[in-house]
């Protein structure tokens, strides 16, 4: 009975561990969840383990005889195989060079795998062949193919394939006033509402200090230049939208706003125009 306790108070103490668990490392998910596999499969076989040792260091007493019992009755049920005392009622009466054979039952284990599979077959042929409201490989394939064309094209509108070496400028007005407000809302506090320039450089001119072009204003406004005091923009603005912006900056090329900053940098001849 002794035994009995420790198994409780181990149950207790790992029911424990493993809300503890959940309560920590939840910035990992998938640490986390292969800890609480790893947690309920030693847990399992810890119980297992000691459900053992109580059912071997007491069998021969009655809490013994009474932990054995459920697994005693499980085993006879799937096997239904004769007790070894029982054997001379099903020995045949062949004998081949002194080895005897048993005209053992089959067990239910085995027949309940033969039915179950035919069961499952026709069930499977009604639901997938007959109904049809199964989803055979093909139409699976294309359920799949689907899916992932929908995943694309939200990457695509997102621009999750847009980066400094593949942007392009975008010339269409719904994306430029797009840009516009974000530059409004973002940028215009240090490069001027008109892009003219303040604490930031002046847009409206042929200069730049890192170059231009789209690829690197994209950069430049993707990794930003702390030490010079432009931000990284790319946890708050996604790529297409650093690209929208990237192309309205463009666009102010040669618009003369008001209250112009001085050029700065170096004079920006595009290989392209
Ligand atoms: C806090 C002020 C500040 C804000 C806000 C700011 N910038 Fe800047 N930006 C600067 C400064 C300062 C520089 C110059 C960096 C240097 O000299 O290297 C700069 C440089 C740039 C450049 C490079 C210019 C060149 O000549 O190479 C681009 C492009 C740019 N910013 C775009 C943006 C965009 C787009 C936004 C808004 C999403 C933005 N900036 C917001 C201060 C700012």
């Amino acid at each position: 009975m002794k035994l009995n306790r420790l198994l409780v108070s181990f149950v207790i103490m790992l029911t424990g561990f493993n809300t503890a668990l959940a309560e920590g490392s939840s910035s990992d998910e998938t640490i986390y969840s292969v800890a609480k596999y790893m947690t309920v499969i030693t847990l399992v076989f810890i119980l297992i383990v000691l459900w053992l040792v109580i059912v071997y260091s007491e069998k021969n007493d009655r809490t013994g005889q009474l932990f054995l019992a459920p697994l005693k009755k499980l085993i006879s049920l799937i096997s239904q195989s004769t007790p070894i005392e029982n054997e001379s009622e099903i020995l045949l009466a062949h004998e081949y060079d002194g080895i005897r054979e048993l005209d053992n039952k089959i067990p239910p284990w085995f027949h309940g795998l033969l039915w179950g599979t035919v069961i499952i077959s026709i069930i499977y042929m009604i639901q997938y062949h007959v109904i049809g409201t199964g989803n055979v490989q093909e139409e699976e394939y294309l359920a799949e193919v689907t899916l992932a064309s929908v995943e694309r094209d939200i990457l695509i509108r997102t621009g999750a394939f847009i980066n400094e070496e593949t942007v392009t400028v975008t010339n269409d007005a719904a994306a430029l006033k797009s840009g516009e407000d974000i530059f409004v809302k973002n940028c215009a506090a240090c490069h001027g509402m008109k892009g003219e320039g303040l604490v930031g450089p002046n847009f409206a001119d042929e200069y730049w200090v890192h170059g231009g072009g789209i690829k690197n204003i994209f950069k430049v406004i993707k990794y930003g230049v702390p030490q010079k005091g432009m931000i990284s923009w790319q946890t708050q603005l996604d790529p297409k939208q650093i690209q929208e912006v990237s192309s309205y900056i463009l666009s102010l090329r040669g618009t003369n706003p008001p209250n112009p900053k001085a050029p700065e940098g170096e004079l920006w001849v595009d290989a392209i125009n």
